[in-house]
């Protein structure tokens, strides 16, 4: 059995300043995007999204970001998967990026709201084939019988449709608006550095929080 409690990595190579923030979020968050694609880091946009359903019980799941600017940040799904329902009820989310080979975190706080739906159809378009006709296969979240079923749906979708898919109206884009993002750059003996945007108002404050 390995031994978890002495599986423990020193952190100091990089380090964070108020100093050296970007003056928004946006700009900063681009920048270490732009960083961990550089630094290879795999799936750079994946992040961890949790929501809260109508009994307060919370849940995680990984989508990818596709697109960010200061009106926040937008992913794609299905608006009945799981997550969807959550946010239906309840619109408080929280976003994860964990880029752990670069010994960095980024954690957003904010609402989730459906984007408009001529921007969700400009995106679906721009899907490959059988990425759109998944969409349209799969119930997400919901129990199946087996794969069959699922491949089943898709060839029907397929015969439906032939080339020219529509967006299923149950899948689109969801923006994560914030109202705090959080930058952490892990450094020596555990004394590591936490810069925050947060929303006072209607001015973002930047402040440093204890590691
Ligand atoms: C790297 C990665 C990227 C993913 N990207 C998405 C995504 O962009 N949208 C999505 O709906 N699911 C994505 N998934 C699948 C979700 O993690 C999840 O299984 C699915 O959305 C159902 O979640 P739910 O039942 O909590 O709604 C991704 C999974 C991984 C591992």
């Amino acid at each position: 059995m390995t031994d978890l409690s002495k599986m423990r990595q020193e952190y100091g190579e990089r380090s964070l300043d108020i100093s050296d923030m970007a003056p928004d979020w946006v700009t900063q968050l681009h920048g270490w995007l732009a960083y961990a694609r550089e630094n290879e880091v795999d799936e750079p946009n994946a992040m961890v999204v949790s929501t809260v359903n109508a009994r307060s019980e919370p849940s995680l799941r990984t989508v990818l970001l596709k697109y960010l600017d200061p009106s926040g940040l937008v992913f794609f799904t299905n608006y009945r998967s799981r997550k969807g329902r959550d946010i239906e009820a309840n619109a408080n989310v929280s976003a994860l990026f964990g880029w752990y080979s670069l010994h960095r975190q980024v954690i957003v706080a904010g609402r989730a709201e459906k984007i408009p739906p001529a921007e969700s159809n400009d995106y679906f378009r721009t899907r490959p084939y059988g990425a759109q006709l998944g969409a349209h296969a799969s119930q997400q979240s919901q129990v199946i019988a087996g794969r069959e079923e699922l491949l089943h749906q898709r060839d029907a979708a397929a015969q439906k449709y032939r080339d020219d898919i529509p967006r299923p109206a149950h899948w689109g884009g969801i923006r994560i608006v914030p109202s705090s993002v959080e930058f952490w750059q892990g450094r020596a003996d555990r004394l590591h550095d936490r810069i925050r945007y947060r929303l006072d108002g209607n001015a973002w404050r930047l402040e440093r929080l204890a590691p």
